[in-house]
């Protein structure tokens, strides 16, 4: 493609170089430099960490033909320098934005051939984007599903490096998708993403709201500017609102949105546990399963699924509502709720024909500690117990490790005290700082570095009828330690463990 065609809707402060025919043929479209090759052009612009301007000279070395700079000096440096290279000048804070923008006229604005669903919020983006790309599949929908454990690609599983990643590499991402027959695009959207700006430009036709609570702080400092970004997936900022916008009204901030959504001009079905056009009924919970009835707008349907626990009701909700709005009918909506098997890694059960229940989840704070512990809780009767196996993340937060020993202990009957990914610290000494906080709770405990070994102390000591929660690595596929990283999947080792065990009873 070239140059000029790709360069069509940029804003520019001011141009150079060959222009003779559209200006030079455009390859690709990189801004990691490393990732430059011949005929590509780089748009170097100044990031969190590093400042892609100083990377100009290493792209034009590795074949790139073209840059697109939000500085000033670069943009009269590179004209002197590099005399054959195009060059455009951007204004300063617009380089998120113009990558959207060349990035999709790259890839044949792919955005536009898909029905984008996005979802914000603090927690249950991951799971409701699994639910609503399983009820589109239900329905015969091919999708392009964009989170933070992997990306599903036409029916195709790719690993995912960020929650949602840079524009450009999303576009390509949705590209690949339409290229394989793909109609629906199903999104999570983070709210650094938002307050980045890259997915300006992006047409959603549904936006959907889970919840607002104080995490990420850290990156937005105060509620209101957390809000503020989550608020841009509703209310035009991003070039146009929603056609429709689904809502937790039973979140605080919901009701706020809804205001704002509907006054952008998006449609508003909202949902809830007791009000709301989408709502769940009855609801009996297990271990493992769960079943309730659907209230919306156009009738009820019972609905019966893998997931459970309240928390997994209201991503049911979500995506119930979401996937009405892409124009599902109920019957498919509970046939894709009951279609999907579990979301890699949250309150994953592993089922190997053992008389307990096993689950793994990437609980890896105390308070994520406090809530599966909770959750299994509710599932255990009488005599039967949590049997909690946790580690702590090495080169990370230390002052979390005595908390997370503490809600380990408070929460279980009995604790298995392992290694997570250890890095570059030594296993021994990490379960050391969390042993202040396990001890003080009394609870029995085991300490066992290696986590195979520990899977199988804490699948051996459960009886019929307990839960054993393994903690901390989720989906994760390996483990990192000092000298080298494993392959290691919780779910696996623990199936083989199971096998082994019942091989031995039987
Ligand atoms: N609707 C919900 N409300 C509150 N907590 C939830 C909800 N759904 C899931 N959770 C909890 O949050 C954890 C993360 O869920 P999930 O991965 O779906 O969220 P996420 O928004 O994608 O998170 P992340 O920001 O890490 O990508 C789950 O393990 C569960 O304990
Ligand atoms: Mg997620």
């Amino acid at each position: 493609m070239r140059y000029e065609e790709l360069m069509s809707g940029v804003a520019v402060v001011r141009r150079a170089g060959p222009s003779e025919g559209g200006g030079p043929t455009i390859r690709g479209v990189e801004y990691d430099s490393r990732r430059v090759g011949p005929g590509s052009l780089f748009i170097a612009m100044r990031g969190g960490t590093t400042d892609g301007n100083r990377y100009i000279k290493k792209a034009v070395e590795q074949g790139a033909v073209a840059v697109v700079t939000d500085s000033d000096a670069a943009f009269a440096d590179t004209v002197e320098r590099l005399p054959d290279v195009a060059v455009a000048e951007i204004p300063v804070g617009a380089g998120r934005r113009a990558l959207g923008a060349i990035a999709s006229n790259f890839f044949g604005q792919p955005e536009r051939r898909l029905k984008l669903s996005g979802l914000t919020g603090t927690n249950g983006k991951t799971t409701t984007a699994f639910l609503l790309d399983a009820m589109l599949n239900s329905a015969n929908r091919k999708t392009v599903l964009v989170g933070t454990i992997e990306n599903h690609v036409a029916g195709v599983v790719r690993p995912a490096p960020h929650t949602t990643p840079e524009s450009r590499d999303l576009l390509e991402l949705l590209r690949d998708g339409v290229d394989a027959g793909a109609t629906e695009g199903v999104m999570e959207v983070s709210s650094h993403a938002l307050a980045q700006g890259r997915v300006h430009g992006l047409p959603y036709d549904v936006a959907i709201f889970t919840n607002l609570t104080q995490d990420h702080l850290d990156y937005h400092g105060t509620m209101e500017n957390y809000f503020a970004a989550k608020r841009a997936l509703f209310d035009g900022e991003l070039g146009a609102a929603p056609r429709v916008a689904v809502i937790n009204i039973d979140d605080r901030y919901g009701a706020e949105l809804a205001v704002i959504a509907r006054e952008a001009g998006a449609e508003i079905f909202s949902y809830g546990l007791g009000a709301g056009e989408f709502r769940a009924q009855g609801a009996e919970m297990g271990a493992s399963r769960m079943r309730f009835r659907l209230a919306a707008p156009a009738g009820e349907v019972e609905v019966q699924t893998r997931l459970t626990g309240r928390v997994n009701l209201y991503n049911l909700l979500a995506a119930a509502g979401a996937a009405y709005a892409r124009g599902l009918s109920l019957e498919q909506i509970a046939e894709g709720a009951a279609a999907l098997q579990c979301v890699p890694g949250r309150f994953q059960t592993v089922d190997a024909g053992q008389p307990f229940t096993v689950v793994v989840d990437y609980a890896h704070t105390d308070d994520a500690l406090r809530n599966l512990t909770a959750l299994a809780r509710e599932f255990v009767g009488g005599k039967s117990r949590v049997i909690t196996l946790f580690g702590c993340g090495g080169d990370r937060d230390k002052a979390k490790r005595p908390k997370m020993g503490r809600a380990a202990g408070e929460g279980s009957d009995f604790v298995v005290l392992t290694s997570d990914n250890p890095r570059s610290e030594d296993p021994e000494a990490i379960m050391r700082d969390a042993l202040p906080g396990l001890l003080e709770t009394g609870t029995k405990f085991v300490a066992e570095p290696d986590r195979a070994r520990a899977i199988r102390i804490a699948v051996e000591e459960a009886r019929p009828g307990d839960i054993v929660l393994l903690a901390g690595k989720g989906h994760e596929k390996e483990q990192v330690l000092q000298h080298g990283t494993i392959p290691f999947d919780d779910a696996e080792v623990a199936a083989d463990v199971i096998r082994a065990a019942l091989g031995v009873r039987a």
